[in-house]
């Protein structure tokens, strides 16, 4: 019997539930997979670093929780696809699509080059959406399910030396409000999460000094997420201060302005300070090159 998703009660939990979260190699996959262990859940964990993947899967195993890694990148297609045979295979069922495979490239829009353009479209937007097109009809067919897509507060707030990323996650806090009407009907509930800054390998991957950028730990914001599993949120900002931040910018159009070129330029300022810091690396490698070169000619 089909029946609607709801938002305010703990409809959908019990324990056992057969739940893939792409990108747990590291960061906030990884936090959420191991605040999933209260749930007792099957797990299904994707993405190309095995040495990393694989070390998530031995911490859930060594707390007797099954798990089932899949070394695969989000952007292929045969690989979602087996992703997704795998977990049928192993399991019988799909209850939980985490889509929190994602990255960041900061750069100005005028410096970007069209790759790191294409990585941002097809790992954040594309993939995510191809993933939850080939899921929901399984969801749809067992009468309930549960998409979870990891945004960014940034979709909120765009800023200039995020640009595509920030287009990115606004396509995902988007997708995820237009789904949510056509498949509750079939109980499937979809929740969009926006963190702020957090403390994970995003910051590096996307060219940012670790030192200027204050982010939080993710452990407070995995169990939030976990949390998702049992009573589904339309939107869940996190940390909490960044849910007044964003309300008074979406309701004040002069502070948004302001806000977001404040946020732009700390971000800037640590992607700078990381170039100048990459190009000093680069010049002490070449100049002790140079003097074992000279040490060794005398
Ligand atoms: N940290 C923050 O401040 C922050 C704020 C807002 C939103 N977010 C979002 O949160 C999500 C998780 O990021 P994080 O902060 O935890 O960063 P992270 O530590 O860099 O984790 C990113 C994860 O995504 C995976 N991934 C990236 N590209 C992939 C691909 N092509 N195929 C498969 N997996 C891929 C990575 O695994 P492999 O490299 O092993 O493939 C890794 O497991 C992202 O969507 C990010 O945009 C982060």
């Amino acid at each position: 019997m089909q029946r609607k998703a709801h938002y305010s009660n703990n409809a959908f939990f019990d324990e056992g539930k057969v739940i893939i979260i792409t990108g747990a190699s590291s960061g906030i996959g990884k936090a959420v997979a191991l605040a999933l262990v209260k749930y007792k859940p099957k797990l299904v964990l994707t993405a190309r670093r095995k040495r990393k993947l694989y070390h998530t899967a031995s911490l859930l195993k060594k707390q007797k929780v099954k798990v089932l890694p899949v070394v695969s990148d989000i952007r292929d297609r045969e690989d979602r696809e087996r992703i997704i045979d795998s977990t049928l295979r192993t399991y019988g069922r799909i209850d939980v699509l985490i889509n929190n495979a994602g990255l960041g490239k900061a750069n100005l829009f005028l410096n970007q080059p069209e790759e790191e353009i294409d990585q941002l479209i097809e790992t954040n937007v594309l993939s995510l959406i191809k993933m939850t097109h080939a899921i929901v009809p399984i969801m749809k067919e067992q009468g309930e399910g549960c998409i979870i897509n990891i945004s960014s507060s940034l979709a909120m707030l765009p800023v200039y030396p995020f640009a595509v990323y920030c287009a990115t996650k606004s396509a995902v806090k988007v997708f995820g409000d237009s789904i949510r009407q056509e498949l509750r009907n079939y109980g499937i509930s979809v929740s969009t999460v926006l963190p702020g800054p957090y403390d994970t390998e995003f910051n590096k991957i996307s060219g940012l000094n670790d030192n200027v950028v204050n982010g939080s730990s993710v452990n407070k914001l995995a169990e939030k997420i976990a949390k998702l599993i049992v009573k589904p949120k339309y939107n869940l900002i996190q940390p909490k201060s960044f849910i007044p931040l964003i309300w008074i910018t979406e309701k004040f159009r002069f502070l948004k302005e302001k806000i977001t070129l404040q946020i732009a330029e700390q971000i800037y300022k640590a992607r700078i300070t990381n170039i100048n810091r990459t190009e000093q690396k680069k010049t002490e490698k070449k100049e002790m090159e140079i003097a074992v070169e000279v040490k060794t000619k005398n």
